[in-house]
């Protein structure tokens, strides 16, 4: 494959030759300055820096990025579509519609395997819908910048108008900067007022197409499914103006949608690859946990073998119960059981500190 030597990396990331080769050796590989290492390990490398610095990956990412992932090797792939709005507005409804299948019920008869995140295929384009519960887990993946949204629905409810938590999707929306549609959702019922609804939305600056804005505006219900197609096919037309693309022939890098602890099958994390394939045996990083993947299951349930950039899976096999929001990474397995202790032993280390000091506090607050 390709490679890079540690003095031309150490360049490109703004560090030290010596600094690299001593990461290098914390991951168990003795390196010299004109000693070329593989890209795998440079993305581990990075990670390593971007990890320990706060945020001072973007610049490097961005840099490896464009080394390992060319035009040529860049694929189209689906959009990943987040429903946001207040209480009640209907966001479960609209996602059941989507669905074709109502969720609690296909869960009470055993058919559907709810993973927090799933596809649906219109006019054989494919959308990924996560299916966050509440604002909390849109936050917690923003917090520890895994923007992993294309594209968010805001619902409203036409005969209720903007609530509170409408306000906290439109601050969420606006933060991660990511382009949305209004559905204004209920247009079944007869005491509507949609007019009043768009009025009240451009008192945050979101502006409806007819009214010279350049949001839009996409009346459904669903209850009856007035619009769902509307909306899909408006979906899919800001994915195709976003060209959303990602290289597949990489290791796999993702985000966690949800872990739980599951009495069978031990540790499970629904995992949305974002690049790269993930397949069965991989080895991953994710925070403190490492894994191997033991198994990966479909939004329907089936088994897979592999898994592609806008794919959620469900996977088991590891070592401990990953958190929504923490990025999962690919790499091999002496890389992943390393960079798991060396984390591990960071992070007692840092509750060490911690402790320490409540303990001379307590101390001083004695005398
Ligand atoms: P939370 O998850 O609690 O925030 O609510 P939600 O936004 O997911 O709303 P949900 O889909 O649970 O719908 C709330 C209520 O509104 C339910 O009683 C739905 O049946 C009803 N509802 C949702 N969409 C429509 C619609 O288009 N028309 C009508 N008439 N009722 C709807
Ligand atoms: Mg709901």
């Amino acid at each position: 494959g390709e490679s890079i030597q540690v003095r031309d990396l150490a360049e490109k990331m703004g560090k030290t030759p010596a600094e690299i080769v001593k990461k290098l050796m914390e991951l168990g590989t003795m390196a010299t300055i004109n000693q070329e290492i593989d890209f795998d390990t440079v993305e581990i490398v990075a990670s390593l820096f971007g990890v320990d610095v706060e945020r001072e990956i973007s610049e490097e990412e961005k840099i490896l990025e464009e080394i390992i992932d060319t035009e040529e090797t860049l694929q189209p792939r689906s959009p990943i579509v987040t429903v946001m709005g207040h209480v009640d507005h209907g966001k479960t409804s609209l996602l059941d519609r989507i669905r074709q299948a109502d969720v609690a019920s296909g869960e009470a008869g055993g058919i559907t395997q709810h993973i927090g995140a799933y596809q649906v295929t219109v006019n054989g384009n494919r959308i990924t819908f996560i299916d966050t519960p509440g604002h909390a887990a849109f936050t917690a993946m923003r917090a520890r910048g895994a923007n992993l949204t294309d594209l968010v629905i805001l619902v409203v409810a036409a005969d209720d108008g903007v609530m509170p938590q409408t306000v906290e999707a439109i601050n969420h929306i606006k933060a991660a900067d990511v382009p949305f549609v209004v559905a204004l959702n209920k247009m079944d019922k007869n005491d509507v007022n949609p007019d009043k609804v768009m009025q009240q939305l451009t008192e945050y600056n979101i502006v409806p197409e007819e009214w010279g804005g350049d949001t839009m505006f996409i009346p459904v219900s669903a209850k009856t499914g007035l619009g769902i197609e509307d909306l899909l096919e408006r979906v899919l037309l800001i994915a195709e103006i976003h060209d959303l693309r990602a290289n597949p022939h990489r290791l796999a890098e993702g985000v966690v949608i949800e872990g739980e602890l599951d009495k069978g099958r031990g540790a499970v994390a629904t995992v949305l690859v974002q690049k790269g394939t993930l397949r069965t045996g991989d080895y991953l990083i994710c925070g403190t946990n490492w894994c191997k993947v033991r198994t990966m299951t479909d939004y329907r349930g089936r088994r897979v073998e592999e898994a592609y950039p806008s794919m959620p899976v469900e996977i088991t096999g590891w070592s401990d119960v990953p958190e929504a929001g923490e990025k999962v990474q690919a790499c091999d397995e002496k890389i992943a059981k390393e960079i798991t202790n060396l984390r591990l032993n960071e992070k007692k280390l840092e509750e060490q500190k911690k402790n320490s000091r409540i303990s001379l506090d307590d101390f001083f607050k004695q005398m």
